[in-house]
């Protein structure tokens, strides 16, 4: 897959996939990043890229001109690549929209700054937009990082076996259960008794329990979408009759 991000700050992409599961991601060759400078494409002599909007009003738009370009260069080296705006207008990302990017042989994420691009690109050029929450960035390169970061995990090869189980519990639509290392006390504080029983059956069912708990107590919502078992309806039932008699 190639992940492409059109920004005018390369360095702040750059430096992400400099550390990390991302680094190692592309120096496995699991993805290809090519980060282009929107400003390496402006005509103007001073390099500008963005001027104030036609009607009014405050700030600064980019201009068409700099974005179509290196739009246009980006399509050239990969005909088939999905352009995504990163706007908060955009369609919300979620693990499934993550899941269903991943499987595009190429996205071009373009990053806007100021207040905005000039519209006719996004009308012109623009596959998607993709918001990653109803809050306004000054820009859109963490929204991208952030995308690129949930779209990767998909990418087979991208995380290690060690990170598998964290896929298959969201897969579920439940919260994770709480997790602990060594040492076994600290500071007084326990790490529960199951966990180092080596009964890997009732740590299974402590940990599916914690899940319920997790959610129940800080996404109930997700427990309408959640693929539950007849146990498991069972114990949100034992939960729930719980916190009413202790109230
Ligand atoms: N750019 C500014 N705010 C944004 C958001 N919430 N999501 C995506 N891109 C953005």
């Amino acid at each position: 897959m190639n992940i492409s991000v059109l920004t005018l700050f390369p360095d702040i992409i750059d430096n992400y996939f400099s550390h990390s599961i991302g680094a190692r991601a592309v120096r496995n060759g699991h993805f290809n990043i090519d980060i282009i400078n929107i400003r390496d494409f402006s005509l103007d002599k001073h390099g500008k890229v963005d001027d104030t909007p036609f009607g009014g009003g405050a700030g600064m738009l980019m201009m068409p001109q700099p974005l179509f370009d290196s739009a246009e260069y980006i399509k050239g080296k990969h005909p088939d690549t999905k352009i995504i705006y990163m706007s908060p207008k955009g369609r919300v990302l979620n693990n499934n929209l993550a899941r269903e990017l991943a499987q595009y042989s190429s996205i071009t994420f373009v990053c806007g700054h100021y207040e905005g691009v000039d519209q006719r690109f996004i009308d012109e050029m623009v596959d998607m937009e993709l918001s990653i929450g109803d809050y306004v960035l000054t820009g859109g390169e963490l929204a991208a990082l952030v995308s690129i970061d949930a779209i990767m995990r998909f990418i087979p090869g991208v995380i290690g076996s060690e990170d598998v189980h964290n896929e298959e519990s969201f897969e579920d639509k439940l919260l994770e259960y709480p997790q602990y290392t060594r040492p076994a006390e600290y500071k007084g504080l326990k790490v529960p008794e199951v966990l180092s029983s080596g009964h890997h059956a009732k740590i299974k069912k402590w940990q599916r329990e914690k899940q319920l708990e997790e959610t129940l107590k800080k996404r109930p919502d997700l427990l309408d979408i959640a693929e539950l078992s007849e146990k498991d309806r069972q114990y949100l039932d034992k939960l729930r009759k719980s916190k009413k008699t202790t109230k």
